[in-house]
């Protein structure tokens, strides 16, 4: 029968058997797949996984701190940091086309990756790559789905040939709702393992404009607060996934305190979905919009104006961008 701990039993004896003495590599994100995919592989092979995060700093409020300190003290596991947010916005600066964002995300991602690999490699020699794949990522990834690739989503993957791994790929077989049962019985804590799906390229493909450390730490101060209202509403579970948009080269006009201001307009994309191949906007209530419009234009500097995205997918994508 299916139990998370059989479940964590049978891979952790074939990650044994498969990794012998070796050393294995595995690559963190912040989210769900690759935290667990780790704390599974650090359950059956301890010191002779080492993760790497690299940081692009273009994560939410508080979610490198989550993967620096929650995950490492859950899990005991070893980790890299490679802190590459200076080197992001340097090739981001001024670019304000969402394909090109995410051709240089995907590029400096791999970059900084491999260069955190390759010192590794000259430490301890690696034979092993963890990967976060679930169940629907083989299925889609073996092809005849017939959906078409409408935005170059990126992972891990393409490192070159004098860099070669074998995969460990844990999660295989399952589905994402079986992962966070596994997370939850590996002792990763519960903001991790129930963690919203999160774009790879993260906020820069949720700033409509170009990126800067200014525009980041405002989209972060108002999707945290949609955050704080959305799980204080009881409501987390409902909502597949609550991208918050800044509208970086809008502004309109507005009244606040004592004057006139000219800013920037923050638009609020809750979504309900199955897979994330359609999603229907979801109708949170009334009140709970209001507090998060209230307290972004109080608490946010340069935002003036919250408006709420009622487009379905299709025709609208989940993300701006
Ligand atoms: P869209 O916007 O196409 O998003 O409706 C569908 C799902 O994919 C996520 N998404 C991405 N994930 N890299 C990723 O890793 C990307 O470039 C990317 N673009 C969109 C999006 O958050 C949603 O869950």
């Amino acid at each position: 029968t299916w139990t998370p701990g059989n479940i964590i039993e049978d891979q952790v004896a074939a990650i044994r058997a498969q990794v012998g003495d070796k050393q294995v590599i595995c690559g963190l994100s912040g989210g769900v797949d690759s935290a667990v995919a780790a704390a599974l592989v650090q359950r059956a092979i301890g010191d002779q996984l080492t993760c790497v995060f690299v940081d692009h700093g273009l994560l939410r409020a508080g979610e490198a701190e989550q993967v620096e300190k929650d995950f490492v003290a859950a899990t005991g596991a070893r980790l890299k940091v490679v802190d590459a947010a200076d080197v992001f916005l340097g090739h981001l600066a001024g670019v304000t086309d969402p394909e090109q964002k995410r051709k240089i995300i995907g590029r400096e991602f791999i970059r900084a990756f491999e260069g955190a690999a390759r010192e590794l490699d000259a430490e301890r020699h690696i034979e092993f790559l963890v990967q976060g794949t679930l169940y629907p990522d083989v299925v889609e990834s073996g092809g005849g789905t017939g959906t078409a690739n409408i935005k170059s989503h990126h992972n891990v993957g393409g490192l070159p040939d004098d860099l070669q791994f074998a995969l460990i790929e844990p999660l295989r077989t399952l589905f994402k709702d079986e992962v966070r049962a596994l997370g939850a019985e590996l002792g990763l804590p519960e903001e991790m393992v129930q963690r919203h799906p999160f774009p790879g390229p993260g906020l820069a493909i949720r700033i409509i404009g170009a990126v800067d450390r200014d525009r980041l730490d405002l989209l972060r101060a108002a999707d945290l607060i949609a955050r704080e209202e959305l799980t204080a509403s009881g409501l987390d579970r409902d909502v597949w996934q609550f991208p918050v948009v800044l509208l970086a080269d809008v502004r309109s006009v507005g009244v606040q305190g004592d004057g006139r201001t000219y800013g920037h307009p923050v638009v609020l994309r809750p979504v309900s979905s199955e897979d994330a191949m359609t999603a229907d906007w979801s109708r949170l209530p009334y009140d709970v919009i209001a507090k998060i419009s209230t307290r972004i234009t109080n608490e946010v500097r340069e935002v003036n104006r919250v408006v709420l995205d009622v487009t379905s997918k299709p025709p609208g994508t989940i993300e701006w961008e």
